[in-house]
This record gives C-alpha cells, structure tokens and sequence, in this order.
C-alpha cells in the first residue's frame, strides 16, 4: 500500500465474513489492499470502545462483518453488534467525524463475491471521505464515553424497551427511543469532555468558555462528576471553586 493510502480496519466474524473473505481470497475476486483483516468469534464481540480506539490510532475506516441475521452461531451476537455500532456511530458523530467511516455487513461463508464487491465499495466511499481527521480530546471522549455501563445497557435493552416496555409497562415508540439515545450520548461525551479538561484545575465558567458550552450544563456535570468520586475540588480561588480529575492510585 502507498504511503498517504487510507487504511481500513475489517473485524471478521469467524463462522461466516471471515470464510466469506478467504473465499474471495481463494476464488481470485479482487478487491483493494486497503483492508487489515482481524478475525473476531463474532461481530457482537466488537465493543465500542475497540472501534473509536482503532479510529483514534490511526484507521481512515473501520468494517464489521458478520452472520445475516438469524445465522448467528451465538444466537443474537449479531443484533447485539448492530446495537453497538449505531452507538459508536452516534459518538463519532459527536466528535466531529464521519459515521459513515464505520460499517457493518452481513456476509455468509458462501459470499466471496459479495465480500470482494462490499469491500471495493466501501474502500471507494473512504477514499471520497479522504484520510480522517479529529481532535485527539475529542476522540477520546467519544472513547471514554464508549465504556460507560449506563449507554452499554440502554443500547441492549432496546428490542425489549420497544417491545415489552420498561419496568412500569410503557412502551417506547422508535422516535423517543432514539432521542433517548441522542441525548444519552450527547450527556455521556459532554461529561467525558469535562472530566478530560479537568486534568489541570479549573472552575466552572472557565471549563464553560474552553468548551462552548452554557454555564449551568457544565455545573450539572460537574456535580455528577463529583457525586460519581472522578473529581474533587481543588482549591477556592476568590470565592469560586476549581475542580481537577482525581487521580486513580497507580496513576500518574
Ligand atoms: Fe457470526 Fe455471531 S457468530 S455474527
């Protein structure tokens, strides 16, 4: 590959994409040598967290391949893998990078030829995108924020938050489960942000200004921060507290 080439990172399932690609490998369909293939047991096994880090290091575009829908050798890996990725797509979209760079596909083992046409495809797409770019913070707050348990479980528990309902028997329609999403996710990565500022003290109007955004959005955090024990208070400075990240034992 050349030097300035866009990269491609392709997560494989085992049982079904990954035979699908040594088909096209075997069958001789051409496709380009912009894709690393790294071969997962299934396509549910990709957390979020793995691909905005594998963004972050480097890749111009990340693909999952998994089992069609039903095929799943782990029964319900694949929906599961769906659920992550659109989670993942909505905080690159918060750190300001194409969610198109990320994709998922089903592909069998008998579909060399549709593997080889998928990736040609996709290649093309990321070569009109271009090489990525982003905000090294900002990346890693969609990153950090990516591991947080509370976005992990809301994205799993969503066929059965718009099919059963929650615990008091209200049902989601689509529209308010996606808003709660978007807004989920927005409140996860403000926060991320906040505490990645917070590795030098500063107060609430400066974190404010840095970040553009309101006052009284950055206190709210910055109170569940606390409550969460990730930062403290610093010190008073003329009447107005700063706050710094607390340091984990072992940590710098
Ligand atoms: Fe292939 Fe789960 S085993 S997607």
């Amino acid at each position: 590959m050349k030097e300035g080439e866009v990269k491609i990172i392709g997560f494989l399932c085992n049982w079904c994409c990954y035979a699908g690609a040594d088909l096209a490998g075997v069958s001789r369909f051409q496709y380009p040598p912009n894709i690393r293939i790294i071969r997962v047991m299934c396509s549910g096994r990709v957390d979020p967290v793995i691909i905005l880090d594998t963004f972050l290091w480097g890749a111009d575009g990340v693909f999952i391949g998994g089992c069609h829908p039903g095929d799943c050798h782990y029964m319900q890996g694949n929906y599961y893998a769906e659920k992550k990725i659109e989670m993942a797509k909505r905080l690159l979209k918060e750190a300001g990078v194409e969610p198109e760079r990320l994709r998922l596909e089903w592909v069998s083992a008998s579909e060399g030829e549709r593997f080889a046409g998928v990736m040609r495809e996709f290649t093309e797409e990321i070569k009109e995108l271009g090489k990525i770019k982003f905000e090294k913070d900002e990346m890693e707050a969609a990153c950090i924020a990516a591991a947080d348990y509370r976005l992990r479980i809301l994205a799993t528990k969503e066929k059965e938050l718009l099919e059963e309902g929650n615990k008091y028997g209200e049902v989601f329609t689509r529209h308010e489960m996606n808003r709660l999403l978007d807004d989920m996710v927005r409140e996860e990565y403000e926060a991320k942000k906040i505490l990645l500022k917070l590795k030098k003290p500063k107060s609430v109007k400066e974190i404010a200004a840095e970040l553009n955004l309101k006052p009284n959005v950055v206190f709210r955090h910055i109170m569940d921060l606390r409550r969460y024990e990730l930062i403290e208070v610093h010190e008073i400075r003329d009447n107005t507290p700063t706050y710094v990240a607390k340091v984990e034992e072992g940590g710098e």
